[in-house]
């Protein structure tokens, strides 16, 4: 490995003596150098830029070629601040050029059913649902890959679920859509850089043949104090990966009202049989 390649290798999972990898090249610089961007200049993007992201996203393998996605590609400041508010404040969403909400899309086929006068009876169940979600998430990730490689950084914002409902009324969704995520697409600030987020050494991850937890609480030890030594470096309260994870996953508030999409996506019209 050369000496690049083992420097973004290092940064990946924070610790200097990972195993070298027997394989690199260009694609492989890019998605280890990944970094979510939280602070943009108001730099705009190249005309035709929405164009070449959707090229990529459309790229992206889709279930039984169904493509059952769409993008609403959103740049006007005023509804990308109705989207901040409803997304939890997020002030990246307004200083970003760019938001691409992601959505599962079950509309388009179920109007081709009514064009053909036939009831599609797969709709109403969870699959379709997990469907359009997957969908809409690898043709997301192709974008943002794509995005990186043009030295554009981005952040999801899940946050966008907090409310689907009142996104839903924003984009005018049509029923059997709803927004999976956003995606906030600008030219990285130098201002307030971001920095690559140590991983999960691979033993937490990957397991041969069977599924195996024999050694994972001394691996689960050894991310957080990694983890732990990044949040340092970066200025943060230094919290250990697991104590994140309790405090993120222990109380329904932290859904921030994302408890409510069984409902709301009911409402919405998808079934979740
Ligand atoms: C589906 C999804 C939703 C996310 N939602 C948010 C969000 O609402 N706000 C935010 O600042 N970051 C969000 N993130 C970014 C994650 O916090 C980030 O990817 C994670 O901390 C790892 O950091 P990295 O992307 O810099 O490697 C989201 C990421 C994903 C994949």
């Amino acid at each position: 490995m050369t000496d690049n390649a083992r420097s973004k290798l290092a940064a990946r999972y924070g610790v200097d003596d990972s195993s070298p990898l027997s394989q690199w090249n260009d694609t492989l610089d890019l998605l280890l150098d990944h970094r979510s961007v939280r602070a943009f200049t108001d730099q705009a993007l190249p005309e035709g830029t929405i164009e070449t992201l959707i090229a990529a996203a459309q790229s992206a393998s889709t279930s039984s070629n169904l493509q059952v996605w769409s993008v609403v590609a959103v740049q006007d400041p005023e509804r990308k601040s109705r989207l901040s508010t409803l997304a939890g404040n997020q002030a990246h969403i307004r200083q970003a050029p760019l938001f691409f909400v992601w959505l599962a899309d079950l509309s388009r086929v179920a109007r081709i059913g009514e064009q053909h006068d036939v009831e599609l009876a797969t709709l109403p169940y969870l699959e379709s649902l997990l469907l359009g979600t997957i969908d809409a998430a690898l043709a997301a990730q192709n974008a943002v890959v794509a995005l990186e490689s043009l030295g554009l950084g981005s952040v999801y914002i899940g946050g966008i679920r907090n409310d689907i409902a009142a996104v839903g009324q924003v984009l005018e969704l049509p029923p059997q859509v709803y927004p999976v995520f956003g995606l906030c697409v600008g030219y990285p600030s130098s201002e307030r850089p971001a920095n690559v987020k140590p991983r999960l050494p691979q033993r937490a991850v990957l397991h041969h043949e069977t599924y195996s937890t024999a050694e994972e609480e001394s691996v689960l030890a050894a991310y957080d104090a990694r983890l732990g030594a990044f949040y340092e470096r970066e200025g943060m309260k230094a919290a250990g990966w697991s104590e994140q994870v309790v405090n993120r996953l222990r109380s329904v508030s932290n859904l921030h009202g994302r408890e409510a999409l069984v409902a709301e996506l009911t409402r919405m019209g998808f079934g979740l049989r």
